[in-house]
Parts: structure tokens; C-alpha cells; sequence
């Protein structure tokens, strides 16, 4: 692939990240939801974003099943093809926070090392690396799209949690355990904790 060539140079502006958030009067962020297929992810992302708006914040809910119709819609799953969906994604979400949003994002993101990368394209504190955390037996159960069903059959190769890795993150800054509470229990959990960190204006 071909790397940022060396003779292209930032531009300054002279409006930044602190002034277009200022003036929402709230601090922008990245909410990183990751988790096996049918974990909940986007469910959860949804009833967050619900209660962020209603609460006045400027959001934009960034989905793993949108993303793939659009901007990524020339990659499949494998190893490398989610790795380039991840770093996408995660360059997408540092613009949506440059211009001041509380930005979720709900993708497997199946590796440590590209949740890591998006990590560390923000500020200290801007990354919130949400594990939504449901056994694979609990996400095989629920096979909302019936692909759990396809992959054990072997209609489906290089599926996440069965024939295709899911490395679980080590120190998220949340952990939701969505075989044991509501959905519901599991968005206020995630606003809680952007409430306890002084993070909604
Ligand atoms: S990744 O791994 O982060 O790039 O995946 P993501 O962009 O989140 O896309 C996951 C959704 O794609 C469907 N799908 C698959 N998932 C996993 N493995 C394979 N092989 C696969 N093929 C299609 C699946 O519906 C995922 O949706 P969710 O919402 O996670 O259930």
C-alpha cells in the first residue's frame, strides 16, 4: 500500500478541535463498542446515542452494517481486509471528534492491535473502549441473521468465534456483561460512566 508520501504536509487551521467543541459545551470523545457478532453492540450503541441526544449532546453513531454498504463497502472479512476496516473507521471517528462530536463506533473490531492503533490516534482520555461482553454461547443462541447457524455448517468461512479469531480486550475502560442484564441496564452503565468522568457538558 501506498504510505502518506513525505512530501505532503499538515495544514494549520486556526479553528481546532477545542474550539468547534466549545461550542457544543460538551467534550468530544470516541465510545469504541466492541464484542462478537449478536454480543449487542448495536443495540446497546443505539439506546447510548438515544440518551446522549436527549440529553443535548451532538453525536453520530458510526455501524459496522452501514459502514460496509458505503465507505467500506470494497472489503470482506478477512484478516487483513477487517484490519483496513478498523484503521478506516478509527481515522473517520479522529475527524468526527476534531470537529467535536461524541462519536460510537460498533464493529467486532476482532483485534487488539487496531483498536490499540485507533486508541492511540486520540487524546488521552477522548478513547473509550467499550467491551460488550456476551459468551459465544450466548450470541450463537440469539443468531439474530442466522449466520452462526451458516458458519457451523460451513456456509460461512472466517466467522468471528468460530472459525475466526476474536482477541478480547485486556483493560477496556467498560466491561458489559450482556448475557446477565438488559440492554437498557447496559446504556445507562455506559452513560454513567461518561457522567462520573465529567465528559457531557
Ligand atoms: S469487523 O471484524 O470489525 O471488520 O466486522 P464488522 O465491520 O463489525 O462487521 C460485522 C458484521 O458483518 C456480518 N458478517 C460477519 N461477521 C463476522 N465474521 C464474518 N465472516 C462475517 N460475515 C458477515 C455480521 O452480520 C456482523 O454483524 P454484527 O452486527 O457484528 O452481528
Amino acid at each position: 500500500p501506498c504510505r502518506a508520501a513525505s512530501n505532503i504536509h499538515r495544514q494549520a487551521v486556526s479553528i481546532d478541535k477545542q474550539a468547534r467543541a466549545a461550542l457544543k459545551g460538551q467534550q468530544p470523545c470516541v465510545l469504541w463498542f466492541t464484542g462478537l457478532s449478536g454480543a449487542g453492540k448495536s443495540t446497546i450503541a443505539n439506546l447510548v446515542e438515544q440518551r446522549l441526544h436527549a440529553l443535548g449532546q451532538h453525536t453520530y453513531l458510526l455501524d459496522g452494517d452501514n459502514v460496509r454498504h458505503g465507505l467500506n463497502r470494497d472489503l470482506g472479512f478477512s484478516d487483513a481486509a477487517r484490519a483496513e476496516n478498523i484503521r478506516r473507521v478509527a481515522e473517520v471517528a479522529k475527524l468526527m471528534v476534531d470537529a467535536g462530536l461524541i462519536v460510537l463506533t460498533a464493529f467486532i473490531s476482532p483485534f487488539r492491535a487496531e483498536r490499540d492503533l485507533a486508541r492511540h490516534l486520540l487524546a488521552e482520555g477522548e478513547f473509550v473502549e467499550v467491551f460488550v461482553d456476551a459468551p459465544l454461547a450466548v450470541a450463537e443462541q440469539r443468531d439474530v441473521k442466522g449466520l452462526y447457524r451458516k458458519a457451523r455448517r460451513g456456509e460461512l468461512k472466517g466467522f468471528t468465534g468460530i472459525d475466526a479469531p476474536y482477541e478480547a480486550p485486556e483493560h477496556p475502560e467498560l466491561r458489559l456483561d450482556t448475557s446477565r442484564g438488559t440492554a437498557d441496564m447496559a446504556a445507562d452503565a455506559v452513560v454513567a460512566l461518561l457522567l462520573a468522568r465529567g465528559m457531557l457538558g
